[in-house]
């Protein structure tokens, strides 16, 4: 459940018509609300009740800090994969101790910089990155908490760009080479072996590879027990998919989810955590645009909109499917045009969505990209140079812009001319 609904009408953001703010802040933007994202953190958390357990917000999935301070202050951990997610955190007001770092390719000098600044523990994913980690930690004379993500050669059974947990994926240690990394790791210096790290991949709309990873996780923890290592806290990763579509999709619940954690690992009494980005923000944002053009094409007629792949990559890297919706609430039984949606960017692969039936509309109309909270703004670019779009924030009745549109003057003033010309 999202608060973007239509109300008199108009399809609003909480108590805000998504017009006013496009008459404030000019199309294309990202709009988020906080009651979706506060709601949908708190399934999570709820999700877990009872177990001694930390949920880490996924940054990169939306990483704003109002969306980070909003979550923070309902008591999210974060999940950050780079030194600049790192500092976004702490910039947040996330204390290190509620900071894990994952990340296949750590550098030292990101590993210094969360070793100085606090850290609740690494997940690392190779030997060597361990070595380093190791050499790095005693150099600044602490002892680092660590689990090592394991991979554990299951299907996520989502789109291969995004499947994190098979043998040929590069996340990870396998699985069946755990024991000898573990005893590894136990005998490195100012390392401190706590958990096991584990994420298959994200918009997994099905349980059961979930329940493949953590029995086998189940497993690895009593054998690492019976070789004396401490196992205490279990990191289960993100992954946990989102419906797209209104109509026919309906992937597990966060309450389901966590029904199936307390199954496969409760009687492990370790302390758990997850990391869901998608789930948390996905629904909680909208990306809205403006109709430029219609252009008859042959059989198919072109909606050509402000936004572009820049803005929104998603459709053109994984096949993604958004719902576009009309802001102005199209009158019932009206007819539907099929329409290829578009952006401007001279490639294209800079298609939304190919012959998608939506109600008429014309140059001016708004429309507004459903479920594009997640993996959205944080991976847009300014290609064609094209100013990354605003964010806005919706709290209620009130609206923040929370990254402003850059300037052209901006944009070109963050290149520097050599001297020699
Ligand atoms: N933990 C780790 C170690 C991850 O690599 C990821 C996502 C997450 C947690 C969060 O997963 P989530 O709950 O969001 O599924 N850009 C792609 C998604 C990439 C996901 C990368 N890792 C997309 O737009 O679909």
């Amino acid at each position: 459940m999202d608060h973007f609904l239509y109300r008199d009408g108009v399809l609003h953001a909480e108590d805000v018509p998504l017009s006013e703010i496009a008459r404030a802040v000019g199309t294309p933007f990202y709009c988020y609300s906080t009651a979706t994202l506060t709601r949908h953190f708190r399934l999570f958390d709820e999700a877990l009740d009872g177990m001694d357990h930390l949920v880490c917000y996924a940054m990169k999935a939306a990483s704003n800090q109002a969306i980070l301070r909003t979550l923070a202050g309902l008591g999210a951990g974060m999940d950050v994969v780079s030194g600049g997610e790192y500092m976004r955190a702490r910039a947040a007001g996330v204390p290190g101790e509620r900071i894990v770092f994952s990340g296949v390719g750590k550098t030292r000098d990101e590993m210094r910089l969360a070793l100085e600044g606090g850290i609740r523990q690494f997940n690392v994913e190779s030997e060597p990155e361990m070595r380093a980690l190791s050499e790095v930690a005693v150099r600044l004379g602490v002892v680092v908490p660590i689990t090592v993500r394991v991979n554990p050669d299951v299907d996520a059974k989502t789109h291969a760009k995004i499947a994190t947990g098979k043998s040929e994926n590069k996340f990870g240690i396998p699985i069946s080479r755990a024991r000898a990394v573990y005893a590894e790791a136990a005998a490195l210096p100012g390392l401190e072996v706590i958990g096991i790290d584990v994420h298959i991949g994200s918009q997994l709309t099905e349980l059961e590879p979930f329940r493949q990873a953590y029995r086998k996780v189940a497993d690895l923890t009593e054998q690492l027990r019976a070789e004396g290592h401490d196992i205490r806290r279990l990191d289960l990763g993100g992954g946990l998919g989102i419906p797209y579509t209104r109509s026919n999709e309906a992937p597990p619940l966060p309450t389901e989810y966590g029904a199936l954690i307390r199954e496969t690992l409760g009687h492990l009494g370790c302390e758990i955590e997850i990391e869901p980005g998608r789930l948390v923000a996905g629904n909680a944002g909208i990306l809205v645009s403006e109709v430029i053009y219609v252009k008859e094409g042959e059989g198919r007629d072109f909606l050509i909109l402000d936004a572009a792949m820049n803005d929104l990559i998603r459709p053109a890297m994984y096949d993604a499917h958004h719902d576009i919706v009309p802001v102005v609430e199209p009158a019932p039984g009206v007819e539907q045009t099929a329409y290829d949606v578009v952006g401007p960017v001279c490639e294209s692969g800079d298609t939304f969505a190919k012959g998608r039936m939506m109600p008429p509309l014309a140059e001016g109309d708004l429309v507004a990209f459903r479920s594009a909270g997640a993996y959205g703004a944080v991976m847009s670019s300014e290609y064609n140079t094209r100013p990354l779009i605003p964010e806005v924030l919706v709290h209620g009745r009130d609206f923040a812009v929370i990254r402003a549109r850059p300037t052209f003057d901006e944009m070109i003033n963050r290149d520097t001319i050599p001297e020699w010309l």
